[in-house]
């Protein structure tokens, strides 16, 4: 695969819809930030709707879908409610995610390979009606060998760990979960798996995982929306994009730290 193939951009909107919700009526709303998003250069949506509704709710899936003109990725729990709202829906693709009611974010990767028996008809429900199913699981050979026989389209590998380590400057640790992250996207993408990666993505992390050849989509959600409070929406997302090509065509930024300093201009 060229290393300079498109890396795209999956922009989760969720937390503008957190803003919204703090006061209970329609602004900022989420629909409107997908449209700036899509003029900034993103490839797609990503929006999670939670058994909560914490942030995203159902009507904003079906303006989501219908009024954007980006592909909807629809992150959800592998529950009968949500299956029954996919379906309903038909969002391009969906990413299946661990969902706890208490944790404030998903916080590790699905077991694909311990609830085989479970997701089994889940994914197949939705392959069956054209949706594109992805499964958010963590960097290892056995979850990527759990997707491919459930007969998954997608894997997204779990940033989050990389990211946490880069950010405390845990350098050894951060080393060992990129190189972790390269070798399940290569052996992901030599199973027939497409590969995407996202959680915790900054501008100061995004350049060594952007770097890896073999990805095809990064979501990144709430550093975006919280660095839009000061370059605003079009401008975090333009400069995440610059970053990541940046990284795709192997300058500089793709070096691990060497972001660190750029992605604060
Ligand atoms: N990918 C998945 C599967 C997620 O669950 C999330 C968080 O909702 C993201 C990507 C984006 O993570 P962040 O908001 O930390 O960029």
């Amino acid at each position: 695969m060229s290393p300079t193939t498109h890396l795209r951009l999956g922009v989760n909107i969720d937390h503008v819809a957190t803003i919204r919700n703090a006061r209970g009526g329609e602004h900022p709303d989420p629909v409107r930030a997908a449209k700036v998003a899509a003029a900034a250069g993103a490839d797609g949506i990503t929006a999670h709707l939670r058994e909560d509704r914490r942030h995203i709710r159902d009507g904003d899936i079906a303006r989501l879908k219908d009024d954007i003109g980006l592909p909807l990725n629809l992150e959800m729990a592998a529950t009968p409610e949500m299956l029954k709202i996919a379906l309903r829906h038909t969002p391009h693709a969906c990413c299946i995610v661990p969902e706890r009611r208490e944790e404030v974010t998903t916080e590790g990767g699905l077991d694909a390979a311990g609830l085989h028996n479970h997701l089994a008809p889940v994914v197949a429900r939705l392959s069956d009606k054209g949706i594109r199913v992805s499964l958010f699981i963590n960097a290892e050979t056995r979850q990527l060998e759990a997707a491919r026989s459930l007969g998954a389209h997608i894997v997204e590998l779990h940033t989050g760990a990389y990211c946490e380590a880069a950010l405390a400057h845990e350098n050894a640790k951060r080393d060992a979960e990129l190189a972790r992250l390269a070798e399940a996207a290569r052996n992901g993408a030599a199973m027939g798996l497409e590969v995407h990666a996202g959680h915790g993505l900054t501008f100061d992390t995004v350049a060594p995982v952007a770097a890896m050849p073999e990805l095809m989509e990064l979501n990144i959600g709430h550093f975006l929306i919280g660095e839009a409070i000061f370059t605003g929406l079009e401008g975090s997302i333009r400069r995440m994009r610059v970053l990541m090509d940046e990284a795709r065509q192997g300058g500089r930024a793709s070096l691990p730290g060497a972001s660190e300093t750029k992605g604060r201009t």
